[in-house]
């Protein structure tokens, strides 16, 4: 059975571990953070109800108790603040995933790490340099999040099931993301097709022009800061996504997902962590799929590599 260390027992952390609980992911999870007592305090919540679901261990650990972990998901660091972005975290969440790197490497060398801690594609990017692991090891969440709230808004613009919709969010998990319109599809059509050949056309209200998926794009940019502008913090889909991320790892077959990973020249972009579309598996990262992007969407996605960069430039 499967073994999962959390690293950061914040609300992302625990959402993590209590979702990863319900859904009868792992059989052991270890939830490790600096505040021991707040990891021990979430671990007997989570463990005590557990037996209701998929029985599973939970328990604190610290990071010896990582050994033998088949993935390990990292969320600590500091939270965004309301009206911060996630770029403004960068040098504070590094030195605390450099502080980190080393000492849960050590004991859990062939995991599949998830990084989760903002900004997800700056910290992707140090672990790989810092943590020395091979790169299909590493995952960073990136856009999955983006991906889930666009597929979530069109399904209900669409009137279908967000499992119908097959449109993704490219880029950084940030202010640069994008969608990349011309792939998107809906039940088999292009969107744009779709809206006009829906048993629910009459209600569809997609003009398909460049207000209507600007309006789209922005509502997903501003998503997270809403949440957290609202309640303080985002966590439960978040921590969603990562399980969604952590049954792609363990199912047999390969799962497309929006994840952030190192780049080595595709669509002419190198040493940095994005998202596009990336097949992933038992041994992590399988490899992107080379989606046919128009000119606009590659300099679209240059946009996204040329910020993170300029941050990357800018952090110890
Ligand atoms: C969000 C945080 C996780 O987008 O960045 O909700």
């Amino acid at each position: 059975m499967s073994k999962i260390t959390v690293i950061g027992a914040g609300s992302v952390g625990a959402a993590i571990a209590n979702d990863l609980t319900i859904q009868g992911i792992a059989s052991e999870i270890v939830l490790v953070d600096i505040n021991t007592q707040k990891a021990r305090g979430e671990a007997l919540d989570i463990y005590q109800g557990a037996h209701f679901g998929t029985p599973t261990i939970v328990r604190p650990g610290d990071y010896s108790d990582a050994d033998g972990s088949d993935v390990v998901i990292i969320t600590s660091g500091l939270p965004r603040k309301p009206g911060q972005t996630r770029l403004e975290l960068a040098q504070s969440n590094v030195n605390i995933i450099k502080q980190i790197a080393p000492q849960i490497v050590a004991h859990a060398p062939n995991a599949i790490y998830i990084i989760v801690s903002n900004p997800v594609d700056v910290l992707t990017y140090v672990f790989h340099k810092v943590s020395g692991l091979p790169e299909n090891q590493i995952i960073g969440s990136g856009t999955i999040l983006d991906t889930s709230r666009l597929q979530a808004q069109l399904a209900r613009q669409f009137h279908v099931s967000p499992k119908n919709v097959h449109a993704h969010v490219y880029g950084e998990h940030g202010d640069s993301s994008f969608v990349p319109w011309s792939l998107a599809h809906i039940s088999n059509n292009h969107i744009d097709y779709y809206a006009t050949h829906s048993p629910d056309s009459e209600r569809i209200h997609w003009t398909g022009d460049e207000a209507a998926r600007e309006e789209v794009e922005e509502y997903v940019r501003t998503s997270g800061a809403q949440v957290i502008k609202d309640k303080g913090a985002t966590f439960f889909a978040v921590a969603m996504s990562v399980c969604h991320i952590c049954k792609c790892i363990f199912s047999g077959a390969g799962t497309a997902l929006t994840v952030s990973t190192m780049m080595h020249g595709e669509y002419g972009i190198e040493d940095v962590c994005l998202s596009v579309l990336t097949i992933v598996d038992r041994n992590g990262v399988r490899g992107k799929i080379m989606n046919a992007l128009t000119e606009d969407e590659v300099a679209k996605l240059h946009n996204s590599a040329n910020r993170l960069k300029e941050v990357i430039s800018n952090i110890e």
